[in-house]
């Protein structure tokens, strides 16, 4: 298992890191066998596993029930966790014991948190042991005040950027991911802190990259951003179920192939 030693010797080592999300325990073992630097339990379960329209409505208790199950699937990966909206940013005790229970009892390696207003809650994790990746520009729990629009375009927002990650990083933020940024920027901050930078719409001059599983493998995800690559194909799922429907209702399945017999059956007396 990667450890943020490792990580950040990456960075300094120009070796990309990778991750992606997952959310469950199939998933977590594909990308641990896919030999994926680390997994992120992101809050985006939301919309691709639970249905909902943004991360809006996730809380805490879906975060841990979540990350238990990836770190069930992924024993041997780096695991970070979102802290959902509402959980962090309320007040300092009860951020506190939010942060702690989601690393306690999922397990995870690390806790992430959105905004850049966190730089208290980052210390005071670390003093307390508890790992924290902070996120920063297109913050999706915000997504009712930016909307999912790229940010830090105008001169005066990319100053602020860069300052509020050289925070984080004063804060003892273990990694920054940023997301949907203009790459020249995102270059220029990897450039700037010394701990690792994963991008995610942010060009690829960042230190690594994330992206959701479920958009990577065409899975139940239909819009998609122009960030996202697709590697792969889970929607032909749809044909198997289809195929299977048909055969139950024709009588194709199951065959002999399939089914259990016992002998003693014949020796039985019924109508
Ligand atoms: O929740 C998530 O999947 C994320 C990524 C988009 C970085 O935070």
């Amino acid at each position: 298992m990667r450890t943020t030693q490792e990580l950040l010797k990456m960075k300094q080592q120009n070796e990309k890191i990778t991750m992606m999300t997952a959310y469950d325990y199939p998933s977590a073992k594909q990308v641990e066998a896919a030999g994926i630097d680390t997994i992120l339990v992101g809050d985006s379960l939301g919309m691709t596993v639970l249905g909902y329209e943004s991360t809006v409505q996730v809380t805490l208790d879906d975060m841990i029930h979540h990350a238990k199950a990836a770190r069930r699937g992924a024993p041997n990966t780096f695991i970070v966790a979102d802290m959902p909206i509402g959980s962090v940013g309320i007040s300092d005790q009860q951020d506190l014991n939010h942060a702690l229970r989601l690393y306690q009892e999922s397990g995870a390696n690390a806790i992430k948190a959105e905004g850049a207003h966190l730089a208290s809650f980052i210390q005071k994790c670390k003093q307390i042991g508890i790992p924290v990746v902070s996120h920063l520009g297109l913050t999706p729990q915000s997504v009712g005040i930016m909307g999912y629009s790229v940010q830090a375009k105008t001169k005066g927002a990319a100053e602020q950027l860069i300052q509020d990650c050289l925070t984080m990083e004063a804060a003892g933020a273990i990694m920054i991911v940023l997301e949907v940024i203009p790459s020249d920027l995102a270059e220029a901050i990897s450039k700037k802190v010394s701990i690792p930078v994963i991008g995610i719409g942010a060009g690829n001059k960042t230190d690594g990259q994330v992206l959701v599983y479920h958009d990577v493998l065409h899975y139940g995800q239909e819009h998609r951003a122009k960030f996202v690559k697709v590697y792969g194909d889970f929607s032909v799922g749809v044909e198997a179920l289809r195929t299977f429907n048909e055969e139950v209702k024709s009588g194709a399945f199951p065959t002999e192939a399939h089914t259990y017999k016992a002998k003693v059956m014949g020796e039985l007396n019924h109508d």
